[in-house]
């Protein structure tokens, strides 16, 4: 018997202006995107804005039903969305935001959003870089989702 530690590296921005200029369009065309989000029943709008290693963005957010396991979260719209239309996407980051009624807020990926990044990373052949809003509009930085989904299925 043993016992093993695991750590999460990440790095944190203090807020988005502190965000390399590459980073900064992604996190823009998020934001963009969850304010056209279908959310009525939450009213937590979110968007998350995919780079791809080609250089297109493309951009998504929530749709909510009012059945309401029917809807989808903004992170699966988009990666579904890109890989219908181009199954050999690569990933490069994926960047996501939400606002709460009128305020940005942090957010954190899913657990079943988390599942299907993993499955986009293994499909693709490599990792992503995933950006959040974290507390006090800090943005979260990290390098795989194995390090928000350690022992993925
Ligand atoms: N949601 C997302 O779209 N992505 C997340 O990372 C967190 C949650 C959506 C699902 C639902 O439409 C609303 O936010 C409230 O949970």
């Amino acid at each position: 018997m043993e016992t093993q530690d695991m750590h999460i590296s990440f790095t944190k921005y203090l807020n988005a202006a502190e965000l390399p200029e590459q980073d900064a369009i992604l996190y823009q065309k998020a934001r963009e995107a969850a304010e056209s989000a279908y959310a009525p029943y939450s009213n937590f709008q979110v968007g998350a804005a995919l780079l791809l290693d080609d250089g297109t963005i493309f951009a998504a957010n929530n749709q909510e039903n009012i059945a309401y396991p029917s809807g989808l979260c903004a992170e699966r719209v988009a990666l579904f969305a890109v890989f219908s239309r181009f199954p050999d996407a690569k990933i490069h980051t994926i960047a996501i935001v939400a606002k709460h009624h009128d305020a940005w807020v942090a957010v954190s990926p899913c657990g079943a959003c988390r599942q299907v990044m993993s499955e986009c990373e293994k499909r693709s052949g490599q990792k992503m870089r995933i950006l959040f809003t974290s507390q006090n509009d800090s943005v979260l930085l990290f390098h795989g989702i194995e390090s928000l989904l350690p022992f993925a299925f």
